[in-house]
């Protein structure tokens, strides 16, 4: 792609879709998605309209997270294509206008890992094993874990191995964590950072950005003295990992246009989070306090208002998300009353009574509100088709190490995850070319409703509104990059507008989280409602209307 001046900065404004390789669709037929399936879905992406797509993990892994256990960062999972195939579709993604994030994975690898297995036969206090985090045991036999951490999935962090030494994994027991003290460690991510740059790749999302560096000594966890990411966790947002993004910058910034980073980072604190986006460090990092905002108008606003001004703080913009891979679908976390300040994972709210019809309109109005905020906004593959969490997979079909690790108590992130349904009657809703294998995850019969040829044929369908609402904020000039001003507006609504840096303004953003209808301001013309007006053309209750006045 050739840079212009404006091209320099896409990502200060930019929308990015999602892509969960493995259930986008399938080219093959056997039943899991892949670059194939991808590439021949890319006119669906470049008619949505955004700039880029982040393509979860497509590399090799024996899949025990889903891809987040990597075995080798330079190459093609076979399963989803091989090294050609994906400059193939990097380069054609380009041709159309659409740049291409990948997913780089630097807490942990697989057990795959040729340098895990390394470690694991030349034993303790070698080489291979300072890769990792190995530890002995504490206790007369070493049989009780080094420390109290605890697996992000649950149960303990530790596993033993059979010369009685422990490893750490923070996620699954097949994700053991490496060693950001150990040089070759570093200088082996730097080099899959330009391996992919070299092969046109335009940036990266940072898998738990704030987890890799660890307090030397390893010590435990003191619940109510140091669980709080305030640079004194023993594992979380510890200062060192700056350094870390400052040289991931300067490799960035060694190519031509400069390549881009988005954190996923989950820091509570939104001053801790910017201290992630100063100007030597990393661009961008999801602000997932709007993820998980109650449905409450001063909820929202506040958690908007602290995002913009902590990261105006370092000049970076915000980076908003309703949905990924590993949170509930926002209209079944919507459909679920989130006012009461529950969770963002299916297992926080799958016991509250959940209204389908209400989830729906309320994720369409966050939706509008989310693409008219300044900054960033990432889209999750199926919201364009207004697809719920699946909430009933049978728990022999569950993938996700969570059901395991938890003792069957959480049933984890499956349900954002079930293939994609692109034609109403087709087998599979089309997920799979030709006669094919049965998909990885079931996908439920209200898939049907929400198919692509259905949304496609349908005028008020929600991947009407996601195009609409993209080729306006393309087009209007207060959408552009520039300021958000709050308007007064009745008691639970929220009105904001927008000014571009160029001073051109224009654009309101009415939301009604209340639960009676307002009337709209005077004077003002609808561009677009994420639902229908009143017949006395007010905005009814769990709806956002786009104003030109
Ligand atoms: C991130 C990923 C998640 C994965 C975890 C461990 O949170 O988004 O899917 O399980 O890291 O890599």
């Amino acid at each position: 792609m050739t840079a212009t001046a404006n091209d320099l900065d896409w990502w200060r404004n930019a929308v990015v879709y999602q892509v969960y390789i493995r259930s986008f669709a399938d080219g093959n037929g056997d039943g899991t998605g892949d670059l194939a399936g991808l590439r021949g879905k890319l006119d669906h992406i470049a008619r949505l309209g955004v700039d880029a797509i982040w393509i979860n993990p497509w590399y090799p892994s024996p899949l025990a997270d889903g891809g987040y256990d990597v075995a080798d960062y330079r190459a093609i999972n076979p399963m989803f294509g091989d090294t050609a195939q994906a400059e193939a579709l990097i380069a054609e993604a380009h041709r159309r206008g659409i740049r291409v994030l990948l997913d780089i994975v630097p807490n942990h690898h697989s057990d795959e890992h040729a340098w895990f297995r390394q470690a694991l036969a030349a034993g303790p206090g070698s080489p291979e094993r300072d890769r990792y985090v190995f530890r002995d045991g504490r206790g007369p036999d070493g049989a009780r874990p080094p420390n109290n951490w605890e697996s992000m999935f649950g149960g303990p962090a530790w596993e033993r191995v059979p010369d009685g030494q422990w490893y750490l994994h923070l996620f699954d027991v097949k994700q053991p964590d490496v060693n950001w003290d150990n040089a070759e460690v570093r200088a082996d991510f730097e080099q899959t950072l330009r391996f992919w740059f070299d092969r046109g790749v335009d940036g990266f999302r940072i898998d738990v950005a704030n987890a890799m560096v660890k307090q030397p000594g390893l010590p435990d966890v003191v619940p109510g003295v140091n669980d709080v990411q305030d640079g004194g966790h023993p594992y979380l947002d510890r200062e060192g990992v700056h350094e870390v993004y400052r040289s991931w910058r300067a490799i960035g910034d060694s190519y031509d246009p400069p390549k881009v980073f988005v954190a996923e980072a989950w820091v509570p604190d939104p001053e801790r989070l910017a201290r992630y986006l100063r100007p030597d460090e990393l661009q961008t990092a999801f602000s997932f306090n709007f993820l998980t905002a109650a449905w409450l108008a001063d909820d929202l606003r506040r958690n908007i208002d602290d995002a913009l001004a902590e990261n105006a703080a370092v000049g970076a913009p915000a980076t908003w998300v309703l949905s990924n891979h590993d949170v509930c679908r926002h209209p079944s976390r919507l459909s679920r009353k989130p006012e009461t300040g529950r969770g963002w994972n299916l297992d926080d709210v799958l016991d509250l009574p959940a209204d389908p019809e209400l989830g729906l309109r309320r994720a369409r109005a966050a939706t509008l509100l989310m693409l008219a905020l300044p900054g960033t906004a990432y889209l999750y593959q199926g919201e364009e088709f207004g697809l719920p969490e699946v909430e009933d997979i049978p728990a022999e079909r569950l993938d996700d190490p969570t059901w395991e690790l938890s003792g069957h108590t959480e049933r984890g992130r499956d349900g954002c995850r079930v293939p994609l349904p692109w034609a109403a009657e087709e087998p599979a809703f089309g997920f799979s070319a030709g006669a094919a294998a049965e998909p990885w995850l079931p996908q439920p019969d209200v898939f049907a409703r929400h198919a692509a040829d259905v949304q496609e044929a349908a005028p008020d369908s929600v991947l009407h509104l996601y195009r609409d609402a993209l080729a306006i904020r393309r087009a209007h000039p207060a959408l552009g990059g520039g300021e958000l001003t709050w308007q007064d507006s009745p008691e639970g609504t929220l009105a904001l507008s927008r000014i571009s840096d160029g001073g051109e303004g224009g654009f309101t953003a009415l939301v009604n989280v209340s639960s009676a209808p307002v009337s709209l301001p005077e004077d003002a013309e609808v561009l677009l409602a994420s639902g229908s007006l009143t017949p006395r053309d007010e905005l009814p209750a769990d709806t956002t209307v786009w104003l030109r006045h």
